[in-house]
């Protein structure tokens, strides 16, 4: 049965030209686009949807990078989708990435990391419903 998981082109790869690349990778990797849109967001937004890491020291910097600029939200469906997207995607920290992920390619650093992908079902339920309404997905 295939899976859907949520994923964004976080600001830093969009500014830097790299939302057409990282798309082409999801892309190779088997990934049908269920939902695409770019948009920015508030910085209340983006607090509402890191809700998880309230309180933990990098959650400002967090949210004022991620309502710096324009992004691009996904939903996307494969088999295995949550945890092919992240095995696609690298580490969190793109020094730790191996090569060939969108990480390794694309990320600067442990915030301006490119992209996001949901880590589990739960959280792919919840990421899903955050940002895209039930018509946006058929
Ligand atoms: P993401 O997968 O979007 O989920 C939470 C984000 O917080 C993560 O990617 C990173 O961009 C960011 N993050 C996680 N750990 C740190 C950290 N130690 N310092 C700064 N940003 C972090």
């Amino acid at each position: 049965m295939p899976q859907r998981t949520f994923s964004i082109v976080k600001p830093d790869a969009v500014r830097k030209g790299f939302t057409g690349a990282i798309l082409a990778e999801i892309s190779k990797a088997g990934f049908q686009i269920v939902s695409i849109k770019k948009l920015s967001i508030s910085k209340p937004q983006a607090e509402g949807f890191y809700a998880v890491h309230q309180g933990k020291p990098f959650f400002d910097a967090l949210t004022t990078f991620m309502s710096s600029g324009p992004l691009v939200l996904l939903v996307l469906e494969k088999e295995n989708a949550i945890a092919d997207l992240r095995k696609l995607m690298g580490a969190t920290n793109p020094a730790n990435a191996e090569d060939g992920t969108i990480r390794k390619q694309f990320a600067g650093s442990i915030q301006e990391n490119a992209i996001h992908g949901s880590d589990a079902e739960d959280t792919a339920a919840f990421e899903i419903g955050y940002w895209f309404a039930g018509y946006e997905l058929v």
